[in-house]
């Protein structure tokens, strides 16, 4: 995409390495137009290798971490070493550009479903990112009975924001969450070390959290690894969760990042 109708120009403000080459965050500036839920994702630009200082010819989904209220816009980000994209993402130092598509996508809201019940957010690696977005905006303090975020990674340096959602529970409305990380290749201090889908299956989610996933009452995210999300699906398929579809609302919804 060339058009410069369809997009803007902005600049990072600021870069943090939560995992040095593995995992980092941005913070850009915002064009006050850009509106978007909480939950959903813009398409970021990047100039390509071959006209590093011309427009941008590289584009990909990020969700936004932060919440439509805020005056920047953040983003949280895996570095993939083969990837076209993101290690150059990962290169950008404050001052530099980053491009934003004008129109905001994705269905990964709140506005899918119902109101009341239980909130499961399952995230595996930077499919943290949506959940963050959702979390850091109001409305979803009114909602919910209880708010269950189940971050799944491979090793705990992994949590990231870990401190900021611990945070979150001394917030108005703050003690409905629940937060669960999860650790696949280490293990953690009073948690399984398994992956989010083996927890589904064999009932460790519920009982850490306290809380059944009864598909009468209960709502499902899932967001990140497609494996993943495949077997959750499945899982919870069979326990009666599924999307809404035709503006009826469902209790499962769901976000592929590749
Ligand atoms: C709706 C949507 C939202 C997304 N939001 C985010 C986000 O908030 N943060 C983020 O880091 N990525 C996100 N992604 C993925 C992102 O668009 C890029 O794929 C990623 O930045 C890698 O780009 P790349 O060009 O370096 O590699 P690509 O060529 O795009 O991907 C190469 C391979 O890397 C692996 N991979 C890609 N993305 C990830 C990832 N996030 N975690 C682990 N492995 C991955 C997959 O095996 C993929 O086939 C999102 C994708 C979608 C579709
Ligand atoms: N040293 C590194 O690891 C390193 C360094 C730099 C960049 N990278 C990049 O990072 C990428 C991986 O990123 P990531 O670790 O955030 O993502 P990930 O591979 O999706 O792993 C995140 C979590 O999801 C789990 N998971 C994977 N498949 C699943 C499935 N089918 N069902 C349930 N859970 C599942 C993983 O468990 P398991 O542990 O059981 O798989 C892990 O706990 C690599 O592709 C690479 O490009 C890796």
């Amino acid at each position: 995409m060339t058009d410069e109708t369809k997009y803007t120009r902005q600049t990072v403000t600021s870069v943090h390495t939560w995992v040095p080459d593995k995992l980092f965050s941005l913070r850009v500036t915002r064009d006050r137009a850009f509106e978007f839920l909480p939950g959903q994702f813009a398409r970021v630009g990047l100039p390509g290798s071959e006209a590093p200082d011309g427009p941008p010819t590289l584009w990909r989904a990020y969700s936004m971490v932060s919440a439509p209220g805020e005056n920047a816009l953040e983003f949280y980000s895996i570095v993939v070493p083969e990837g076209e994209f993101s290690p150059r993402m990962a290169r950008l130092a404050p001052g530099d550009a980053l491009y934003i598509d004008k129109t905001p996508f994705g269905f990964l809201t709140l506005e899918r479903f119902a109101p009341g019940g239980d909130l499961w957010l399952l995230a595996s690696g930077t499919g943290l990112s949506a959940y963050l977005s959702i979390l850091r905006d109001e409305s979803v303090w009114q909602s919910y009975e209880r708010i269950i975020l189940v971050h799944g990674v491979r090793t705990a340096a992994e949590l990231a924001y870990r401190a900021e959602i611990e945070a979150m529970r001394g917030r108005p409305g703050g003690a409905q969450l629940v937060y669960l990380p999860i650790a696949t290749r280490e293990t953690l201090p009073g948690m399984p070390r398994a992956r989010i889908t083996t927890l589904i299956a064999d009932g460790g989610l519920e009982r850490l959290a306290g809380r059944t996933l009864d598909a009468e009452t209960a709502k499902v995210m899932l967001c990140g690894n497609p494996a993943m999300l495949a077997d959750a699906r499945k899982l919870l398929g069979d326990r009666g969760f599924k999307p809404g579809r035709r503006g009826i609302p469902g209790n499962l919804a769901v976000e592929n990042y590749w």
